[in-house]
């Protein structure tokens, strides 16, 4: 089997990350709310909550608890993710992203013969890292909340416990999904939880409903202790797992600084590693600034795509080397977005022709130190926050007796130098497997800031796409004056120096510019990437949108 292709078909399909951002700005310039949301169920409780005078990081708790139950394929408290705030003008970033367990290794994926054993990162119960969802979420309301944690929690209960009307979408993506596995002799236990899911009729989740009240009656120890983490444990071990109880117990959400920097005016926000996906969009930004002509670019013309595939290889070059969890790994993160170091990177870059791929090595050679949605309150603070269990439905495997869906985010290690994750990212040292360290991202939720008032809240799902995602919304919003609707709806492209000279895209380029493009000698690869949730602050008025192919809504009010 290709998994790549096969996994990819379905990733084209599929939102696999949430992306939650709740943006706030100062009073005076704004003082409307808005939301854009994965879904139905998440925009009407997050602008609840916001109406009930939470702020933003309070609705954005909510949002993360019912995407849990309303939004399988991406939202979690199997998973985890980043939530990166600027409330009372300040930038944190909790990082909530699984870590490897105690017994993990860095060969734990390949065989006698040292290949990587297909699948092993991607179906079933060895494909997990230790959770960090309800960590993260429990951080970010012991440091930001202001509603009860009980108020937050009870939406996803009461959604779990009574059930909700299966979106269509949703019902057809579970039917994709479940056929995905019986062509593929995958032996997971989603069905049996899933398989009733019935598009429009109620939809209930009595397993889940009674871990949320746990959690919601104890804070982060109904999950990582007692006897939801008695479960959990009880169950990775019959089916031949490592997560064990010292693993929940051990896991720690993080307070981490957020990257900020200047761009064009205005000041970039936007997420530290273990995300690879801030260092990789102020690449990507700088670089296009440096080497723009003179004249400006035509939007999404084949000069403009060229121009930002050449970046791309560099970006995903110093990427695969230099970026893993900073606790583990020094990352040169002043280094690699140097003024002078970006300069000299794309220099060589010719606006006609394609630098050779081969020839295109990570740029520093000294050592240095080293599913998203949107929600703005009318105090001024936002969020962004992207959330996942990495593929659609992760591993597969449902925790019996919870009721949850557990990741498969160790693929996002790199299992062995130089070979390609489900994703064609590739990594050595600085991503490789160790006991406890988190995997790298590229997850990048973002906030633009003008004069420290929020002016964009963006991010993305998409794997390695995301970062490509998230640049690309910057600049239609800011260089091209675009609305919300048409910053998440134009045409995307990304390039990641592998597989060779392919550009992946949008279905939509004109047709002119494909042809160009290939002559020049790319090859394209039409996919959809997955869908943005963004929110632009136009002079105090807020415009919110939620891209077209998925199950979105967002709201201004
Ligand atoms: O953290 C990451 O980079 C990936 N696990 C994200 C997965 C993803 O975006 C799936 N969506 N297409």
């Amino acid at each position: 089997m290709n998994l790549f292709i096969s996994r990819s078909k379905l990733i084209a399909k599929s939102i696999l990350i949430l992306q939650l951002s709740v943006f706030s700005v100062t009073a005076e310039q704004i003082t409307q709310s808005a939301v854009a949301m994965p879904d139905a169920f998440s925009a009407q409780a997050a602008k609840s909550i916001l109406e009930q005078g939470g702020n933003a990081v309070d609705a954005a708790i909510t949002a993360q608890f019912v995407l849990a139950v309303t939004l399988p394929e991406a939202g979690n408290i199997g998973g985890g993710g980043f939530m990166l705030i600027h409330k009372d003008g300040q930038g944190d970033f909790i990082d909530y992203r699984e870590t490897a367990p105690n017994a993990a290794h860095r060969d734990m994926y390949l065989d006698e013969q040292d290949e990587v054993i297909a699948n092993k990162s991607i179906y079933g119960i060895h494909a997990s890292g230790v959770p960090g969802s309800v960590a993260g979420m429990w951080l970010a309301h012991k440091k930001h909340g202001t509603l009860a944690w009980k108020t937050l929690l009870q939406p996803a209960v009461t959604l779990a416990e009574q059930g909700f009307v299966v979106p269509p979408k949703l019902a057809q993506q579970i039917t994709q999904y479940i056929t995905e596995l019986k062509n593929n002799d995958i032996d997971v236990n989603f069905g049996d939880y899933f398989a009733t899911a019935t598009a429009n009729k109620v939809f209930k989740q009595p397993q889940l409903a009674t871990t949320l009240k746990r959690i919601r009656d104890e804070g982060q120890d109904g999950f990582y202790k007692g006897e939801t983490a008695n479960i959990i444990a009880k169950f990775i071990h019959q089916h031949g797992g490592i997560i064990n109880q010292d693993d929940l117990k051990n896991y720690t959400a993080k307070s981490r600084t957020p990257i900020t920097a200047n761009w064009n005016g205005y000041q970039v926000l936007t997420s530290p590693p273990p995300s690879s996906g801030g260092i990789a969009i102020l690449q990507w930004l700088k670089m296009y600034e440096l080497q723009k002509p003179s004249t400006g670019l035509v939007h999404n013309s084949t000069q403009y795509i060229h121009l930002l595939a050449e970046i791309g290889k560099r970006v995903f070059a110093d990427r695969a080397e230099y970026l893993g969890d900073p606790d583990f790994y020094t990352v040169p993160v002043n280094a690699l977005t140097n003024i002078d170091y970006l300069k000299k990177r794309s220099n060589d870059i010719s606006l006609t022709t394609i630098t050779s791929t081969e020839s295109i090595n990570p740029g520093l050679h000294e050592s240095e130190q080293t599913t998203h949605f949107s929600i703005v309150d009318k105090m001024g603070n936002a969020v962004a926050n992207t959330t996942t269990i990495n593929l659609p439905f992760g591993s597969g495997v449902v925790v019996e007796g919870a009721g949850f869906i557990l990741n498969n985010e160790m693929d996002d290690f790199s299992a062995k130098p130089g070979v390609m994750n489900v994703f064609g990212a590739i990594g050595g040292k600085a991503n490789e497997i160790q006991p406890h360290k988190r995997m790298l991202s590229s997850m990048t939720p973002t906030i633009l800031l003008k004069n420290n008032t929020v002016k964009m809240v963006t991010g993305s799902p998409g794997g390695t796409t995301i970062i490509s995602s998230v640049y690309e919304s910057i600049l239609n919003a800011v260089e091209f004056n675009m609305s919300a609707d048409e910053v998440v709806n134009s045409p995307r492209f990304h390039h990641q120096l592998w597989p060779k000279n392919v550009i992946r895209a949008h279905s939509g380029l004109e047709s002119s510019v494909k042809a160009q493009l290939i002559k020049m000698g790319y090859t394209l690869d039409e996919r959809h990437f997955g869908d943005m949730h963004v929110i632009i602050n136009n002079a105090g008025k807020l415009d919110a949108a939620s891209e077209k192919t998925g199950r979105g809504v967002s709201s201004v009010f």
